[in-house]
C-alpha cells in the first residue's frame, strides 16, 4: 500500500490569497492515514517520478481523467437543518411573519425523531452531493433530534458543527415552540455539548457542538449570558444571527440601546470561533468589533434577497478585516448549493455597485468598488469558511484535511462548454456552470463520502 493512504494525481484549484486562485497543475497529492494532505508534489520536483512509479496501478492511487478537476469541499456556514422540509417554499413574507407563520411551526415538528431522521438524513446526503464537506447547522430547540443530526453527520462522514437552538423568551417565542425555561435551555445545551464532544471522539472527520442562541429577540438576557459562559467553559463554537433585517436590527437597539453586535459581545458571544449570520447592517464600529474579536460573518446572499432589504457590503467588510464565509441559510435561501451562493454573491455585489435605480436620485446610485470577483466569492465558500470556524479546511495545502470535490466537466448530461485548455477559464466555467451532476466524488478527511 505504501506510506500514504491515498495518492491523487490531477489538477486542483485552491485560494492562494483572497484575490488569487492557485492552479496546481498535474500535482501529486499524498494523503496520510489521518486524512490530511501530507505532501503535495509538483511535476517538476525530483520525487515526482519516483513516487508515481511507486503508486501507479495500486488500489489507493487515483489518476484524474481528462476533464476532471479537484476543488476544496465547500464550507456552508449557515444551514437551518429542520427548514430543509420547507426549502423552496414560503418565501412570500418578511422575516418576522415568516418565522411565525411557517418556520416555528415546521421546526416544532422536530420533537418527532422519525421525522427528524428522514429530513436530516436527506439534507446531509444532499449537501454532500452538492460538494459541501463541512456545515454549520442550526438544528431545533429539541436536544434529542439535534443530537441525531450530529450522529447522522458522523455516520455519513460530513464534518458537522451542530447547535441545539435556544429560544426562551416568552415575549418573542410562541408557547408551542419555546424552551421550557431558561434554566432548562442552559441545562440541555450543556448536556448537548457534552454528548457531541463524546461523539466527536468517535469520528475521523470531527463533529462539533455549537452554542446557538437563535438571535437576540428569541433569548432572555439570562440565557444569552449563560450561553456565553458555556461556550467559554467548553471552548465551543458559537452561532447566531446579527443585523439581518430592519426589524431585527431595530429590536436590539430598542432593547439594549446599542447595536446587536455590541450586545452580543457584552454576553461573551463574539470570539474567534463565533459565526454570525447575515450582518447586512453592521456599522463600521460593529465590523471593527468583529475583526478584533475574530468573529466571522456567514454571508447568505440568496436569503438576503428575501429577508434583509439590503445587500451585504462584502468587500467593505473584508477591507475592515472581518472574516467572511458563505452560507445557504436553508430555507431563507432556497438552494442547498454553495455554487449557487457563489454566483449570487458576485451578482449581489455588482448590484450594490451599479444596480440601484438612478432615476430616483443620483446619490442612490450605489457604492463604488463594491464588486467581488469569482475568485473572491470562491474564497468565501472555501478558505474563508475554514478560517471562520478555525479549522484546517477549505484549502488544498499541506496539513489541511483532504476535503475535496472532484468535478467532471465532461458528463454527458451536464457537459461544460470548454473549448480551450486555459485553466483560468476552466475554473471560472466551473464556478458559474457546474451542477450537482458534475460533482463526481466528494471526500472528507481522506474518506470518500459521495460518488455519482
Ligand atoms: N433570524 C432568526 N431566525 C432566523 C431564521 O431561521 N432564518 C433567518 N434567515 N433569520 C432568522
Ligand atoms: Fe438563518
Amino acid at each position: 500500500m505504501g506510506k500514504y493512504a491515498h495518492v491523487f494525481q490531477g489538477t486542483a484549484f485552491s485560494s492562494k490569497t483572497f484575490e488569487e486562485v492557485d492552479i496546481l497543475k498535474d500535482y501529486l497529492f499524498c494523503i496520510n492515514e489521518n486524512g490530511l494532505i501530507e505532501k503535495m508534489i509538483a511535476p517538476e520536483e525530483e520525487q515526482y517520478v519516483t513516487l508515481l512509479s511507486e503508486y501507479d496501478g495500486k488500489e489507493n492511487f487515483h489518476r484524474l481523467l481528462e476533464g476532471e478537476y479537484i476543488l476544496p469541499g465547500f464550507i456552508d456556514l449557515h444551514v437551518h437543518a429542520p427548514q430543509w422540509a420547507q426549502a423552496g417554499t414560503a418565501l412570500d413574507l418578511p422575516l418576522y411573519d415568516w418565522l411565525n407563520t411557517y418556520t416555528f411551526p415546521i421546526e416544532s415538528k422536530f420533537s418527532d425523531m422519525n421525522f427528524a431522521q428522514t429530513v436530516y438524513e436527506d439534507l446531509v446526503k444532499t449537501l454532500l452531493a452538492n460538494g459541501t464537506t463541512t456545515a454549520l447547522y442550526f438544528a431545533s430547540i429539541h436536544k434529542e433530534s439535534s443530537l441525531l443530526l450530529a450522529q447522522i453527520c458522523a455516520q455519513l462522514g460530513q464534518r458537522g458543527l451542530v447547535g441545539k437552538v435556544v429560544m426562551d423568551n416568552p415575549d418573542q417565542c410562541p408557547n408551542y415552540y419555546r424552551d421550557e425555561s431558561t434554566e432548562m435551555a442552559l441545562k440541555e445545551t450543556e448536556e448537548f455539548i457534552i454528548s457531541v464532544q463524546e461523539l466527536h471522539q468517535q469520528t475521523k472527520q470531527g463533529v462539533y457542538p455549537v452554542v446557538t442562541p437563535r438571535f437576540i429577540p428569541s433569548c432572555t438576557d439570562e440565557a444569552l449570558k449563560g450561553l456565553g459562559e458555556l461556550a467559554a467553559k467548553y471552548n465551543t463554537h458559537i452561532q447566531s444571527h446579527c443585523s439581518e433585517s430592519d426589524w431585527q436590527h431595530g429590536y436590539a437597539i430598542e432593547r439594549f440601546h446599542k447595536h446587536d453586535a455590541f450586545a452580543l459581545n457584552d454576553f461573551g458571544l463574539l470570539q474567534e470561533k463565533a459565526v454570525m449570520a447575515h450582518c447586512n447592517f453592521l456599522a463600521d464600529e460593529d465590523a471593527k468589533l468583529f475583526a478584533s474579536t475574530g468573529t466571522a460573518v456567514a454571508h447568505c446572499p440568496i436569503s438576503n434577497v428575501f429577508f434583509s432589504n439590503g445587500v451585504l457590503p462584502a468587500r467593505h467588510l473584508h477591507d475592515l478585516g472581518v472574516e467572511i464565509g458563505l452560507g445557504t441559510d436553508i430555507s431563507g435561501g432556497f438552494s442547498p448549493s454553495l455554487f449557487d451562493n457563489v454566483r449570487q454573491a458576485v451578482i449581489a455585489a455588482r448590484m450594490l455597485e451599479e444596480g440601484v435605480d438612478t432615476t430616483i436620485s443620483a446619490d442612490k446610485r450605489g457604492v463604488a468598488s463594491s464588486r467581488i470577483t469569482t475568485s473572491e466569492a470562491f474564497y468565501f465558500a472555501t478558505a474563508g469558511g475554514g478560517e471562520a470556524i478555525s479549522l484546517p479546511v477549505g484549502r488544498i495545502e499541506e496539513n489541511y484535511a483532504w476535503d475535496v470535490q472532484i468535478i467532471n466537466t465532461t458528463v454527458p448530461a451536464a457537459k461544460l462548454p470548454i473549448f480551450n485548455n486555459d485553466l483560468e477559464d476552466i475554473f471560472q466555467k466551473i464556478m458559474y456552470l457546474a451542477r450537482p451532476e458534475n460533482i463526481q466524488q466528494v471526500w472528507v478527511q481522506g474518506e470518500k463520502v459521495h460518488e455519482r
